[in-house]
């Protein structure tokens, strides 16, 4: 499948999830393709906290209502003292490089027919509490994770996309 076929076809957000837990292979595939994402100066600031059990995603439901009862979800977080900050005007990159992490999982993910979903939607307060995260780390993204149910359909918005003419220019803005 070629990869335009991919991004638009066959990723997309899966809101209904099967019965049926994540194999340790196949989560341990989609977290491989985190690991190799590309960050600013190589710096990996990524730090990722696997839920997989019932309880775990349990906890999960009491930080945000987007789980679906999914067997497993990725919080994808940053070290705050490893992120790269541009000289110019002191911006951290540690949000953009969690994103390209959570974006790298969620297309291996889509490739091998696991559903996910990116929430942003989430307390970060009580994640923090929840999952223990040490003051230096910041969550930016939870993905969450699962073989879709058989009744699983894209959102009406799946398909809803912009023409590039809108939001691409060419020279200036
Ligand atoms: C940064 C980000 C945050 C999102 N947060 C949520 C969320 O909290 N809950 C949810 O159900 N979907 C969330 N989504 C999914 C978007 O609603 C979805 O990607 C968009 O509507 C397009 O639909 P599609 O993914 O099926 O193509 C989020 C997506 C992104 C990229």
């Amino acid at each position: 499948m070629d990869f335009l076929t991919m991004a638009k076809d066959c990723r997309y957000s899966c809101r209904r999830y099967a019965d049926r837990p994540l194999e340790k292979e196949t989560l341990e595939r989609i977290l491989e393709a985190g690991r190799v994402a590309p960050t600013a100066t190589n710096a990996q600031p990524q730090r990722i906290v696997a839920v997989t059990t019932p309880e775990g995603m349990e906890s999960l439901a009491g930080c945000t209502r987007y789980t679906f009862g999914a067997p497993a979800a990725l919080i994808v977080c940053y070290d705050r003292t490893e992120v790269w900050v541009r000289s110019y005007d002191g911006k951290e990159g540690g949000d953009v490089d969690a994103a390209i992490v959570t974006t790298h999982m969620m297309l291996q993910a889509a490739e091998l027919g696991v559903g996910t979903c990116w929430v942003g939607s989430f307390d970060p307060k009580l994640v923090r509490e929840e999952f223990s995260l040490p003051a230096q780390i910041v969550p930016v993204a939870i993905l969450i994770l699962g073989w879709p149910a058989d009744e699983a359909v894209p959102s009406p918005k799946h398909d809803k996309r912009k023409p590039l003419e809108e939001t691409v220019v060419y020279g200036k803005f």
